[in-house]
C-alpha cells in the first residue's frame, strides 16, 4: 500500500499563520516587533537560496529581518566585530550565522560568540547542553520541525523504536535527543555503521539526515515505518532529493515525507517560532529591569 505522504508545506504554513498572529499580539502588547539578522559569508548559492528564504519567512510573519552580506575573504576579526554590533542592537533578538563558513573562519569560535538569548540556531554549547538536560529556551531548527510534523501527524513517539541516521551537531545528535525526551527507545547510525539495514528495519520511527542521495531504500525499512527524510542533496544534473530513495520507500511505509515539502519548510519555520521566543524573552526581561 502506498504511505501517507506527510505535506510539510501545509503544515508548514499552518503553523506559520499560527506564529504571525502571535507576532502581531507581541506588537500590540509591547510595541516590539521581534527581530532575526541573518549573517551570510561568501556566495555558496545553496546557503544564498536559504537565507532569502529565511529573510521572506520573517516578513511573512511580521517581523523586522537583516540580512548581512559578507565577503569570502572576511576575517574572523570582522565576522567577530559584525556579530558584536548585532549583540549590542536591541531590535535584534536573533542572530543566525549561516553554514558552512568559507574554511579559514573558525566555526566553533563564531558558535561561541553568538550569546545564548540571540542563539536562534540553538547551537551555542550552553544551548546544546541545556537541550541535553531537557531544560531549553530554543531547539535547533531542523530537529524541533521534525517533532513538530510527528506531533502533526499523531504519531506516538513513547515506546517506539526510533532510529536517526546521521550524527551531525545539526541535526542527528539534537534530534536523537528530542526522541529520546519523548520517550523513544533511539538508536544513532552513521557512516562507519556496521549492518546498517538491519537496524533500520528495526524502526518504527526512521529519521535520516546522513547527506547521501536516495541512500536509504525500501528494502532498508519496516513495512508502515514512518519516515521522516532531512535530505537535501542536488546530484551533478539531477534535480534535488533527499537521502531517503523515494519511489522505493513509499510503497513500504505508513507515512513518508517528501523531498522538498516535507522537513525544508518546518526548519525555517521553527526559526521564526525561536525568534519570536527570543523576542519575548526579552521583552520580560526589560519589564523586569526598567
Ligand atoms: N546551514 C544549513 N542548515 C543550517 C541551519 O539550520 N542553521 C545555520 N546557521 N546554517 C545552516
Amino acid at each position: 500500500m502506498a504511505a501517507k505522504i506527510i505535506d510539510g508545506k501545509k503544515i508548514a504554513s499552518l503553523t506559520r499563520a499560527d506564529i504571525a498572529s502571535r507576532v502581531a499580539q507581541l506588537k500590540e502588547e509591547s510595541g516590539v516587533a521581534p527581530g532575526l539578522a541573518v549573517i551570510i559569508v561568501g556566495n555558496d548559492p545553496a546557503s544564498q537560496v536559504y537565507v532569502r528564504n529565511k529573510k521572506k519567512a520573517c516578513e511573512e510573519a511580521g517581523m523586522y529581518s537583516v540580512v548581512i552580506e559578507m565577503p569570502e575573504d572576511t576575517t574572523q576579526e570582522a565576522l567577530m566585530e559584525q556579530i558584536e554590533t548585532l549583540k549590542e542592537n536591541d531590535r535584534i533578538h536573533g542572530i543566525l550565522v549561516q553554514l558552512p563558513l568559507p574554511a579559514h573562519l573558525d566555526e566553533e569560535a563564531v558558535i561561541a560568540a553568538i550569546p545564548p538569548e540571540k542563539d536562534v540556531d540553538a547551537f551555542h554549547p550552553i544551548n546544546t547542553g541545556k537541550i541535553m538536560i531537557g531544560n531549553y529556551d530554543f531547539l535547533p531548527c531542523t530537529p524541533a520541525g521534525v517533532m513538530k510534523l510527528l506531533e502533526h501527524e499523531g504519531v506516538e513517539i513513547s515506546g517506539k523504536e526510533c532510529v536517526v541516521v546521521g550524527r551531525s551537531n545539526i541535526v542527528g545528535k539534537p534530534q536523537a535527543m528530542l526522541l529520546l525526551h519523548a520517550n523513544g527507545t533511539v538508536t544513532i547510525c552513521h557512516s562507519r555503521t556496521k549492518n546498517l539495514a538491519e537496524i533500520t528495519r528495526r524502526a518504527d520511527i526512521l529519521v535520516v539526515a546522513i547527506g547521501k542521495a536516495n541512500y536509504i531504500t525500501g528494502d532498508m525499512i519496516r513495512p508502515g515505518a514512518v519516515v521522516i527524510d532531512v535530505g537535501m542533496n542536488r546530484p551533478a544534473g539531477g534535480k534535488l532529493c533527499g537521502d531517503v530513495d523515494f519511489a522505493s520507500c513509499s510503497t513500504v511505509a505508513g507515512a513518508i515525507t517528501p523531498v522538498p515539502g516535507g522537513v525544508g519548510p518546518m526548519t525555517i519555520t521553527m526559526l521564526l517560532e525561536n525568534t519570536l521566543t527570543a523576542a519575548k524573552k526579552a521583552v520580560e526581561k526589560n519589564c523586569k529591569n526598567p
